[in-house]
Parts: structure tokens; C-alpha cells; sequence
């Protein structure tokens, strides 16, 4: 086996994972040790690798004790898909600019993606960092009177073109969607994996509550939201070319500051596995507006 030193980035998250040689297949006990970590603490991170996407795939998939496929599939043409990045650089790229609310991906469908990475292609400093938040950590430290008071409601979250971006600036970037979609869910949710208890609502994709009004709706969130995310528990991740970290996007938000298209390059590889969307839920937004300008 790989000699692995671990070590915990804070309270409610995140593992830091040194020692990983990248080769597939990794050996058992290995794979057993990365699995058991993952589910834990949510975020693996990993300096300096040199890995290519077939690694990362490998990987994603691997976490979660799925087999990965061959390649991403062929596309309409027979041709791999080309790379998908969260870039400023890069034409294509997604999320080029602006700030990200706290979200999962794709809270608006039934089933989200369940594991995400980004690899650091391209930094230049200073390079934003993106933060990490866990609702399982969230349920486990919210006190009991706010507990009672959520416990057999339901959110909706998604958007309506637009992601309602909750307590957002001009700053946050605007995604437009062509057909408005979304989904209901208990706000005190559980993971599909591990059966952990989170509580699930967002600054980006939670619409509302069910059954509140809007003046209560709007108070309770600002309670949850400010209970999730001023938190000991945020993991903020400081980029650097080499890094990888895969995450638990079922477990975990991710939200990132602000990115400017004429700033230091951001350019990081995204791999996601496995995908439970249909194609027309695939369908990437177009943004709107530029920050700065
Ligand atoms: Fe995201």
C-alpha cells in the first residue's frame, strides 16, 4: 500500500492526503483507506499531483465504489468530449467570472451528481479559493429550538431562469437557464450514501419553504443560512497548480468569491462521476452579467 498521511483541515471537514501515488488501478487497501476518509470528512485534498483526467475520473468514481467508465463517453460525433473547466482563461469555460453562492450542483434535479473534483490546472496567485461548508456538521451543531422548528418542513430549490442567489451583490454571477426547474425536499434531509442527517437548504438554490409565509420563510432562512455558513466548519481551499480536491456534493456546498476575466488565470479541470441528469437537464447556463463593468 501507499504510505498516506492524512491530515484534518478543520472541525467539519475536509482531509488533507499526502503520500498518493497516482497509478490505476490503486491497490485495495488503499482505495479502502480513501473510501473511509471520504465519507467522513466529506473533501479530499491533494498537493502537487500530476494527474491526468483519466486519473481523476478514476478516482471520482473509485470514492464512491463505482466503476468508472473507459472514457466520458463519446459525443454526437464519436469524438471524446473535450475537457470541461471552471476557468477565466480558458473559451468555454464555465462560471468565467463573478462570485458563487453556497450550493450543491444541480440541487434542482432528484438526484444530484454525488462526487465533484477540480484540479489546478492554471493558477496564478493571488488565486480565489473556494469554501466548503457540511450539512451533516450543519444539522449536528444547530440548536434544539431551531431543530424543532424545522424538523417536517420542506424546501424547494432551484430557480426560475434565474437562481433566487439569497443575500447576493452585484458581484454574484447571474446563470440563466432557458426552462426553470426544481425540486422539493425535506429540509432536514438525509445522505443517500452514508444515511447522515443534513440539514439542506442553500444561499444559491433554495427557493423557499413550503407552508411559511413569506415574511417567515425569509427570517427562517436567514437563520439557517447564517448558522451554515458562519461557521467554524467553513473549509476554505487556497489554489494551487497541482491540487486536486474531490468532494462530496450530496454532503458538502461550495461557493467561491469573487473572479475577475482580467484577473490572475483561474483555470481548474472539473470531473464529476457518476451523472444521474438527462440530457436536457445537462444543458449548460448562459451568464449575464460581468462583475466590474
Ligand atoms: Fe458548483
Amino acid at each position: 500500500m501507499t504510505a498516506l498521511t492524512v491530515k484534518d483541515l478543520n472541525p467539519a471537514s475536509g482531509a488533507e492526503v499526502s503520500g498518493l501515488e497516482p497509478k490505476q488501478p490503486l491497490d485495495e487497501e488503499t482505495i479502502r483507506v480513501l473510501r473511509d476518509l471520504f465519507d467522513k470528512r466529506g473533501a479530499l485534498v491533494f498537493r502537487n499531483l500530476d494527474i491526468d483526467e483519466s486519473f481523476q475520473r478514476y478516482l471520482v468514481y473509485t470514492l464512491i465504489g463505482e466503476e468508472p467508465p473507459a472514457t466520458a463517453g463519446p459525443d454526437v460525433d464519436g469524438e471524446p468530449p473535450p475537457s470541461f473547466f471552471v476557468s477565466n482563461r480558458e473559451e468555454g469555460g464555465g462560471a468565467p467570472y463573478g462570485r458563487l453562492l453556497y450550493h450543491c450542483d444541480a440541487m434542482w434535479a432528484e438526484r444530484p451528481q454525488p462526487v465533484i473534483s477540480l484540479y489546478g490546472v492554471q493558477v496564478e496567485q493571488p488565486s480565489v479559493p473556494t469554501m466548503f461548508i457540511n450539512m451533516g456538521y450543519g444539522w449536528d451543531t444547530l440548536p434544539e429550538h431551531l431543530r424543532t422548528s424545522v424538523e417536517g418542513l420542506q424546501a424547494r430549490h432551484g430557480f426560475d431562469h434565474s437562481y433566487p442567489n439569497r443575500g447576493g451583490d452585484e458581484n454574484v454571477i447571474d446563470s440563466y437557464y432557458e426552462e426553470p426547474r426544481s425540486t422539493v425536499t425535506p429540509v432536514v434531509h438525509h445522505h443517500p450514501r452514508t444515511g447522515r442527517t443534513l440539514l439542506y437548504v442553500s444561499q444559491q438554490a433554495t427557493i423557499e419553504i413550503l407552508g411559511l409565509s413569506p415574511e417567515d420563510n425569509e427570517e427562517t432562512l436567514e437563520v439557517l443560512f447564517d448558522h451554515l455558513y458562519n461557521s467554524p466548519g467553513v473549509l476554505r481551499h487556497e489554489w494551487q497548480e497541482g491540487d486536486l480536491v474531490v468532494w462530496d456534493n450530496r454532503l458538502l456546498q461550495h461557493a467561491r468569491g469573487t473572479v475577475d476575466l482580467e484577473g490572475p488565470a483561474r483555470t481548474l479541470r472539473k470531473v464529476v462521476g457518476p451523472m444521474f441528469l438527462s440530457e436536457a437537464e445537462r444543458v449548460r447556463p448562459t451568464f449575464s452579467k460581468v462583475s466590474g463593468t
